[in-house]
């Protein structure tokens, strides 16, 4: 059976007292409510990491960052190494996210070489895929999404690829309360796993997870991931809110 996963985006929010209140919070949602056979992430910015990692550890959930450096080691001022991320117990990275592309310059090659980090040090890369508005409705959507695939994860061996987890995120539909369709979503998650299959073989397509992201919230989850290729969500505004983000890892 996929690993079923819900992953909370932080993205630059919170000062540390406000991490402490929501990551407490998240673990006094899930005394009451914890989802059976759902992997739960939080992606906190890196630097409340060993705070993160403690509260994970003590409730069963996971912690990752929101990005690494494409480099080992060594003279690149503000940096953080895969190896670092991985010291200190966090076990997932988001790559390629929509964001890093648009506003840091971050292509497939630079996407690729920071899976490889990620994959040597033991982090579960969270790949990020997905169209902008103009591509979804010149109908390149599909299009888009493969190339993205092949160029960021056809270089990986098999036994690589099966430690990705895969995250479609149309562009269009992130921080903009406008969600794809359950639809939408199940035809583009059924198109990648056909991508995979064509490369790494049935086997390895079905077995990888695919989580949907782009304003899914508490309200609209249960019908995305009620899909059989949705294996769950990154979740960004609505995993700023203790109660909302459990509510949205129970609505499988
Ligand atoms: P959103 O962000 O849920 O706020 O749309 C999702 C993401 O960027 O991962």
């Amino acid at each position: 059976m996929r690993r079923k996963i819900v992953a909370g985006n932080w993205k630059m929010n919170k000062t540390f007292d406000e991490a402490e209140d929501l990551l407490f919070g998240i673990s006094d949602e899930l005394a009451n409510n914890s989802p059976e056979e759902v992997s739960i992430v939080v992606f906190p910015p890196a630097l409340y990491l060993e705070l993160a990692n403690d509260v994970a550890n003590e409730n069963n959930f996971f912690t990752g960052v929101q990005n690494i450096s494409e480099h080992e080691s060594g003279a690149y001022t503000g940096e953080i190494s895969a190896a670092m991320i991985s010291s200190t117990g966090a076990s997932f990275a988001i790559l390629g996210h929509s964001e890093r592309r648009m506003y840091f310059g971050e292509t497939d090659a630079i996407i690729a070489r920071k899976i490889d980090q990620a994959i040597k040090h033991n982090i579960t890369p969270v790949y990020c895929c997905g169209e902008v508005l103009e591509e979804r409705e010149s109908e390149k959507h599909f299009e888009v999404v493969e190339k993205q695939i092949g160029q960021a994860l056809f270089h990986l061996t098999k036994e690589d690829f099966s430690k990705v987890v895969i995250a479609y995120e149309p562009v269009w539909a992130i921080g903009t309360g406008r969600t794809a369709t359950p639809q939408q979503a199940q035809e583009m998650h059924a198109f990648i796993r056909k991508v995979l299959a064509a490369k790494f073989g049935e086997t390895a397509a079905n077995e990888t997870p695919v989580l949907y992201g782009g304003s899914c919230n508490a309200a609209n989850a249960r019908e995305l991931f009620a899909n059989e290729d949705v294996d769950g969500g990154l979740i960004g505004g609505a995993s700023l809110k203790a109660s909302d983000f459990v509510k949205i890892a129970n609505s499988f």
